[in-house]
C-alpha cells in the first residue's frame, strides 16, 4: 500500500482550476519533492492530503485511509509545516512545543521527554527558553520541524521549508530532513531550490497549471525529458588529442572543448551522450585504455533546471 495516493483529484476555486485531475502515489519512506512555477497548486494539492481542502473531485488515501472519510486518522498519521510561520506572541519555544503537545493529546508526563528529544534533534535545547518570535527565520523552520514531528507522524508534509532561508540555514534543513527520513518518516515537500530537490529527492513531481506534468526520479526525468545526457571530461592536456577520439566512440554525438578551464584549471570536455551506464562505463574503460590523462569524469547532475524548463513550457506531454 502507498504512503498517499492522490486519485484524479481536483480542486477549483472562483471557476479557475487550481488543482486538475491530479494523479500520483508516494511510497512509503520516499523524500518526494514537488515543484512548479508560483500559482502552479503545490500549496492546494498539500492543503488537499492534511485535510485542511476538501477536493472538488477524486480522491486522496493516506495509508488507505480516505481524507474525506477518515480525516482524523489521516491527521494522526501526518505532521505538516505551511509555508509561513504563524503569530506565537509571548511564547518561549518550550511553551510552542507544549501547546502543540497538549493539542495532540500527548499525556502530559510524556511532554518534558518528548520536547527534550525533539529540541535536540533540531539542534535548538539552547533556545528553550527563548522567545519563539526572537528566532532567525533558519531557527524557526527548524522550531517548526520539531512542531510537526510532536504527534510522531509517520508521514511529513512540507510546503517550502527551506524558502527565505540563508545558504547555512538551508543545508541545515536539508540535513535535518534527511535525517528525518532516517528515522523512518516519508516526507512531500514543495520547493522553488531544484538544487535541495535534486540532492534529497528520491522522485520528483513537476507541477504546472494544476496538473501534474511529470514524475520520476531524477535520472528517469532527465532521459525522458532531455535530448541526451551530457558527461564532462577534466584533462591535464592533450585536450585535442581526446577531443577527436571520443569524437569517433559510440554514443558521442558531440564534443565540445569549453573555452575555459574549471576551478581547477583542468581543461574540460563536455560530451552529448546516448547511452546507457553501461556505455559510459566502457567509453571511460577506452580512455583509460589509452592513456589520456584524465583527472575528472562525471555525468552533469544539474539538469534538474533543464528538465524543469521543459517541463513548464509544455514540451512534455
Ligand atoms: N483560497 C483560494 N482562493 C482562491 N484562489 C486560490 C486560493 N488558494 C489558491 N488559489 C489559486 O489557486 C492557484 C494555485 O495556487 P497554489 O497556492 O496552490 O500554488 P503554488 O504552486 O503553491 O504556488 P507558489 O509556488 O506561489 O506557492 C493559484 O492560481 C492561486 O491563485
Ligand atoms: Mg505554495
Amino acid at each position: 500500500m502507498s504512503a498517499i495516493e492522490f486519485q484524479n483529484v481536483s480542486k477549483t476555486f472562483g471557476g479557475r482550476k487550481a488543482v486538475d485531475a491530479v494523479n500520483f502515489k508516494i511510497e512509503s519512506g520516499e523524500i518526494f519533492g514537488l515543484i512548479g512555477p508560483n500559482g502552479a497548486g503545490k500549496t492546494t494539492t498539500m492543503r488537499m492530503l492534511v485535510t485542511l481542502l476538501q477536493p472538488d473531485q477524486g480522491q486522496i488515501l493516506v495509508g488507505g485511509h480516505s481524507v474525506r472519510q477518515a480525516p482524523s486518522e489521516v491527521r494522526r498519521q501526518i505532521g505538516f509545516m505551511p509555508d509561513a510561520f504563524g503569530v506565537y506572541d509571548d511564547m518561549t519555544v518550550n511553551e510552542y512545543l507544549e501547546f502543540f503537545a497538549a493539542c495532540y493529546h500527548v499525556p502530559k508526563p510524556q511532554r518534558p521527554g518528548l520536547i527534550k528529544d525533539l529540541l535536540e534533534l533540531v539542534d535548538l535545547p539552547q533556545r528553550r527558553n527563548d522567545m519563539v518570535d526572537t528566532l532567525s527565520t533558519g531557527l524557526k523552520q527548524r522550531l517548526g520541524l520539531a512542531r510537526v514531528l510532536i504527534h510522531d507522524p509517520s508521514i511529513l508534509v512540507l510546503d517550502e521549508p527551506a524558502s527565505g532561508l540563508d545558504p547555512r540555514a538551508r543545508i541545515e534543513i536539508r540535513e535535518l530532513l534527511l535525517e528525518v527520513a532516517r528515522l523512518g518518516k516519508t516526507i512531500l515537500f514543495s520547493s522553488h531550490i531544484l538544487a535541495d530537490v535534486a540532492e534529497l529527492c528520491t522522485r520528483i513531481g513537476i507541477m504546472e497549471n494544476g496538473r501534474v506534468a511529470a514524475v520520476g526520479t531524477l535520472s528517469q526525468l532527465s532521459q525522458k525529458l532531455t535530448p541526451h545526457r551530457l558527461l564532462k571530461i577534466a584533462l591535464l592536456d592533450k585536450a585535442e588529442e581526446t577531443q577527436a577520439f571520443l569524437a569517433m566512440q559510440a554514443n558521442v554525438s558531440a564534443v565540445r572543448l569549453r573555452s575555459e578551464r574549471d576551478a581547477h584549471q583542468h581543461l574540460c570536455l563536455e560530451l552529448d551522450f546516448n547511452g546507457a551506464d553501461a556505455d559510459i562505463q566502457a567509453l571511460l574503460a577506452r580512455l583509460i585504455e589509452n592513456k589520456f590523462p584524465i583527472v575528472h569524469f562525471s555525468e552533469e547532475n544539474q539538469k534538474l533546471e533543464e528538465v524543469f524548463m521543459r517541463t513548464t513550457k509544455g514540451i512534455a506531454a
